[in-house]
């Protein structure tokens, strides 16, 4: 780590020049590897990182040094290994914890220590015992004994959503002071709507004192099925940084999931009028990689991974998408790594459906032919759930797809 480097400042840290541009910070091995099930060893960790990297990420969340030897050597190895990632380390706002982070991330090219303390009332009262003016100074102790070590610091308000906003302006004021770069106001508990986090991004924007100096960062989690669209939100509020993980992993429902986010942002683009570095012909080889190696599926309908968003049965979709697929389709499967959208052929297909992949396959029957095959997939697919290309072989070719 170079405290003195500006490089990680204009790619990932407080330089605002490039405003159109939402930098994504990936927290996969940090609160994606919290949640129960998820839980990585070093080698599989440096390989999920690696991978990362390729996707293009600005930042990667490596882990929480100060939580086990295991976690700190992790940490250590990535930031060893990354080129041009910026690599972050979480710490409490602790002398131990900070310290510790900066150890982790010493041979990092590009780092980034991360700081967090909660501000909401509930937590404030009943997790930390501290009054206001403690957690504010406990905040700015934290982020100039951080900003002394590293060049890039950002803080987090732990519980901000559910946080007085004047109160949270007031936090990220004095931090800002103290030398944070970015500024990150979490849903912990992924309570708040889509309207909410608008108004507060725009408030903290309006209210925080040197406010054009940093970046502002949302991190959503799932609770009520809204981290994604509550992370778009903030983007249309003036967020630049948006937290999130492969697949959405994290604790409890989830975190926000990186490749809806991204793609969100890139299909929509005109409405966001914003773009990410991702390179999305990565997202589904790095799900896929996570998956592996966690052992954790994904839902068969989860949007941009899942197995059935580039697959269609029904035979008024499939007609609709060999004649445009666009009537279907909002993005081309190609574009997230997905080889090709696949047409499934079920109960619900129809014929144009089957004389294709027959087609495909190097059958070219006639219509009298096709009614014959037609009524013979059929009663075979109200047997299976899918049917195969050898069932249909065999069924093209008048043998017992059964047999
Ligand atoms: O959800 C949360 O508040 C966090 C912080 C540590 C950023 O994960
Ligand atoms: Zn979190």
């Amino acid at each position: 780590m170079n405290p003195d480097s500006d490089v990680a400042a204009t790619t990932s840290g407080s330089a605002r020049a490039d405003d159109d541009r939402v930098r994504i910070f990936d927290t996969t091995l940090r609160d994606g590897e919290q949640a129960p099930g998820f839980s990585m060893d070093r080698r599989t960790k440096l390989r999920i990182a690696q991978a990362l990297e390729a996707l293009g990420v600005d930042v990667l969340e490596a882990g929480f040094p100060q939580a086990s030897p295991d976690d700190f050597a992790a940490v250590a190895e990535i930031a060893r290994t990354l080129k041009t990632t910026t690599v972050c380390a979480l710490a409490r706002c602790q002398n131990g914890d900070i310290d510790s982070a900066a150890r982790a991330l010493e041979q990092a090219r590009h780092a980034r220590i991360h700081v967090f303390l909660s501000t909401s009332p509930l937590h404030r009262e009943h997790k930390l015992g501290m009054s206001k003016t403690q957690v504010v100074d406990a905040a700015v102790a934290a982020v100039e004994r951080a900003r002394g070590l590293c060049h890039e610091v950002e803080f987090s308000a732990e519980d901000a959503l559910r946080t007085e906003p004047a109160f949270l302006a007031e936090v990220f004021s004095a931090v800002v002071a103290a030398g944070a770069t970015t500024l990150n106001a979490p849903d912990t508990v992924g309570y708040t709507t889509p309207a909410e986090i608008v108004e507060l991004f725009s408030y903290l924007r309006r209210h925080v004192r040197d406010a054009h100096k940093v970046i502002f960062s949302s991190h959503c989690h799932d609770d009520l099925g809204m981290a994604v669209a509550n992370s778009l939100a903030a983007v249309s509020a003036g967020a630049r940084q948006v937290e999130c993980t492969i697949n959405g992993i994290g604790e409890r429902a989830g975190n926000a999931a990186l490749e809806e986010v991204v793609m969100a942002l890139k299909v929509r683009a005109p409405h966001f009028g914003v773009d990410t570095r991702i390179d999305t012909r990565r997202l589904y080889p790095t799900s896929r990689l996570l998956t592996q190696l966690t052992g954790q599926a994904v839902p068969r309908n989860k949007a941009i991974v899942g197995d059935n968003a580039f697959a269609h049965e029904s035979g008024i979709h499939q007609h609709g998408m060999l004649k445009h697929r666009g009537t279907y389709e909002i993005m081309r499967p190609q574009d997230v790594g997905i080889a090709e959208t696949r047409l499934v052929l079920g109960k619900h297909s129809g014929r144009a459906a089957l004389r294709q992949r027959l087609e495909t396959l190097g059958h070219t029957p006639d219509d009298a032919a096709l009614d014959a095959i037609f009524g013979r997939f059929k009663t075979l697919a109200d047997k299976k759930r899918e049917v195969h290309d050898e069932d249909l072989e065999a069924i093209a070719l008048g043998l017992d797809p059964d047999a």
